[in-house]
């Protein structure tokens, strides 16, 4: 069995769900542990999942989803563990402290995670701080930004806007968030009108500010809408200008949880490995509708090498996942890339590319 569903988590499931989360990231900041860290198996480098995606060179497709590093303060660490891009975020443009605690829950006999931050964030001066202090490596960074809570919905693109100034220059790309269940109201954003002015704005914004290069706006959606609005959503956000989309946030929903646990009854969204069906029909919609115009990147209940593949051919050029390194630990994105591969190899596939949107009819 591997050292850390050994020994590490469970000592750190048996401390509060925020407590744990806490003092990882700590020891992730720390060089000592980063170092040590680097002993962790990485994938080996392997050209037939190399790409060039919103003009940027990922050396495998899987990234480490937004909200486990908010602060951009462990980018060494995801470095280390073997991610190949990494979404900061989301970032708010002022400091905000989030909803009262508790507000992050397990379900280890589902293998998930409710969470209802509220976009917990030091706010993007400090963000900007913290990733101007990283030393260039080959991992890619995203930021992914939020509204504050105060801001109505009719002045977000103005958060928005400020956020992308202040973290600009550290983001190789950006992530507009629509799609958490936990700041009222913000799924609002998602409506086609509304969202097309707000990434005009975005896009617009980010031409301004980078003449010499060019930062690509992606636009994240939630499982939860109908697929016409669903559609019409992502039409929008190219329309607009966005240059792909993350697909999807948490749900709001509870289908697929064991009934009796405790956990399940708590407000907020959940991923982990009830999601994966939504999600990955969410990708599967939006490809089949989208058929290449933008790189989707698929998020939401991926463990295993299976289930990243499952999404590849669902549409995703690029996927990430978060609770799947809650419960199986760092060895998680070696072993899907290397999986990833063999999968490759045995389906003939002589790059990933062309087992994009292969399950897509
Ligand atoms: C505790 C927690 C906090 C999250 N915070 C954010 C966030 O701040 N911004 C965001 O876009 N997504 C956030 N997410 C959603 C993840 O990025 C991802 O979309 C979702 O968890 C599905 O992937 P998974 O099943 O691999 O966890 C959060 C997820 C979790 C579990």
């Amino acid at each position: 069995m591997a050292l850390y569903t050994w020994a590490a988590r469970p000592i750190l499931f048996a401390l509060d769900a925020e407590r744990a989360h806490e003092l990882t990231l700590a020891a992730l900041c720390r060089p000592a542990i980063v170092g040590a860290l680097r002993a962790v198996p990485k994938p080996a480098r392997d050209s037939r999942l190399q790409q060039t995606l919103l003009g940027l060179d990922f050396a495998h497709p899987v990234g480490l989803a937004a909200g486990l590093d908010k602060h951009g303060a462990a980018v060494p660490a995801w470095t280390a563990l073997g991610f190949s891009f990494v979404e900061v975020g989301t970032v708010t443009p002022r400091p905000q402290p989030g909803n009262p605690r508790p507000r992050l829950f397990r379900l280890p006999a589902d293998r998930a995670i409710i969470n209802r931050f509220g976009f917990n964030s030091v706010g993007g001066a400090e963000v900007a701080r913290n990733l101007a202090a990283i030393v260039p490596a080959s991992i890619r960074v995203g930021v992914n930004l939020g509204k504050n809570k105060q801001t109505p919905n009719d002045e977000a693109a103005d958060d928005y806007c400020r956020a992308l100034e202040m973290v600009h220059a550290y983001a190789e790309y950006i992530v507009i968030n629509v799609s958490s269940p936990n700041t009222a109201g913000l799924r609002d954003l998602q409506d086609s009108r509304t969202l097309r002015t707000l990434v005009e704005r975005v896009v617009t914004r980010a031409k301004e500010l980078t003449t010499r290069r060019r930062i690509p706006v992606l636009v994240k959606v939630a499982p939860d809408m109908s697929p016409q609005d669903l559609l019409a959503s992502a039409d929008a956000a190219i329309e607009g200008g966005a240059s792909g989309i993350v697909a999807t946030n948490t749900t709001v929903g509870r289908d697929g949880l064991t009934s009796g646990s405790r956990a399940a009854a708590e407000s907020g969204g959940l991923s982990g490995r009830p999601l994966r069906p939504l999600a990955a029909e969410t990708c599967r919609q939006l490809y089949a509708h989208l058929r290449g115009q933008v790189p989707i990147i698929g998020v939401g209940g991926i463990f295993t090498a299976d289930d990243a593949y499952e999404r590849i051919r669902a549409g995703a050029s690029l996927v990430q996942l978060y609770t799947a390194l809650i419960y199986e630990g760092p060895g998680v994105v070696a072993r899907i890339v290397r999986g990833l591969a063999e999968r490759l190899e045995r389906d003939r596939f002589s790059h990933m590319r062309e087992a994009i949107g292969t399950n897509v009819r």
